[in-house]
């Protein structure tokens, strides 16, 4: 596989690897040189970085190394060894800081890399959020990823993907919280009200087909407090539980979960992603809300979704039913 600019050297990969599954016994630094292909300078010129990275690994050359706590980072071969089976176990480029994944993955998929790719950052300098707002992307704080999808579909079903993205990482991210977390329409996850996960899909598309699309995942692990401008509205899981979460495990059942819903889809189109929407939202159905699209803003009450996946809110106005493309949704008094 090319290296993409930036991505996290292999060997960096494989040594992190390496000492994690060991991290009961001592390794010594021939050894692990000889693993990996380099020499023991270079063994330890990369310990030195994993440490300036805050992985506490103890010892030195003459004695060898071990890992004190396994280190919470998105490891490539970690994560790949975890997604055999699935779509997505082949190629998952790593960084330790990039500006967003999401335009990695966009400039991946205009390069021809194959369905699948998996774009992971520990950091990101200019995260990404719908309509134009920014993903504060604190380091090694949260999840930030994007996934490469080649889909046979038109356009029009697009909105499909976001849904089905937003249900898996509903369903791995709620298995850290007592009470399940709620979708807002298409794809807030809020654990009591507040938002700790969004997505954001890009694609490019023809008319009458979409020639790839990127998914972009950003979930609020383990930061122990949200920017004052958004502590109000924003969450992480920590901050919900009161205890740090292992971002690696969301992330492999968030790509599972994932992959059992992209297939379903495939197979049996929108009804089982729709009726599991219609299973989780309280926005799906019943609910008062304030639309705010780029023309307008409105108030009314949730009727369902379209076969597209499409809101349907009936307006208070009383212009009957609304299909909400596109546009803020908040709960309404
Ligand atoms: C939203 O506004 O709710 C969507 C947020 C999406 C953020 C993720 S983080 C990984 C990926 N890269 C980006 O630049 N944005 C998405």
């Amino acid at each position: 596989m090319a290296e993409l600019a930036g991505t996290t050297d292999r060997r960096i990969d494989a040594l992190l690897t390496l000492l994690a599954e060991n991290s009961t016994i001592v390794v010594s630094g021939a050894k692990i040189a000889e693993e990996i292909g380099v020499t023991r300078q270079q063994v330890w010129r990369w310990i030195e970085k994993l440490r300036a990275l805050g992985v506490r690994v103890k010892g030195h050359p003459r004695t060898g190394y071990h890992i004190e706590r396994v280190p919470d980072i998105l490891v490539p071969q970690l994560l790949s060894h975890r997604l055999r089976g699935t779509s997505f176990s082949r190629r998952i480029h790593h960084f330790f800081k990039v500006d967003s994944t999401n335009s990695v993955a966009m400039g991946l998929g205009e390069a021809g890399e194959p369905h699948g790719a998996v774009v992971v950052a520990e950091e990101q300098t200019a995260g990404r959020g719908r309509a134009g707002r920014r993903w504060t992307s604190e380091k090694s704080a949260g999840i930030y990823c994007s996934i490469l999808l080649r889909p046979s579909i038109p356009p029009s079903q697009a909105p499909l993907l976001t849904l089905l993205a937003g249900l898996a990482a509903r369903d791995a991210a709620g298995d850290e919280l007592d009470a399940r977390p709620d979708i807002r329409w298409p794809n807030d996850l809020l654990a009591d009200g507040r938002k700790f996960g969004g997505i954001l899909t890009e694609m490019r598309a023809e008319p009458d087909r979409v020639h790839y699309a990127v998914i972009g995942i950003g979930l609020n692990v383990n930061q122990a407090r949200m920017p004052a401008d958004l502590a109000e509205i924003a969450t992480s899981l920590r901050i919900e539980t009161g205890k740090a979460h292992s971002r690696l495990e969301i992330l492999v059942r968030l790509l599972r979960a994932l992959d059992h819903y992209y297939n379903q889809f495939l197979a049996q189109g929108a009804p089982p992603v729709l009726r599991r929407f219609a299973e989780v939202s309280s926005y799906f159905e019943g609910k008062r809300v304030r639309i705010t699209t780029a023309a307008e803003s409105f108030t009314g009450v949730t009727a369902g979704l379209e076969p597209s996946g499409v809101l349907r809110v009936a307006r208070d106005d009383g212009r009957g039913i609304e299909p909400v493309l596109s546009g803020d949704v908040a709960e309404a008094s």
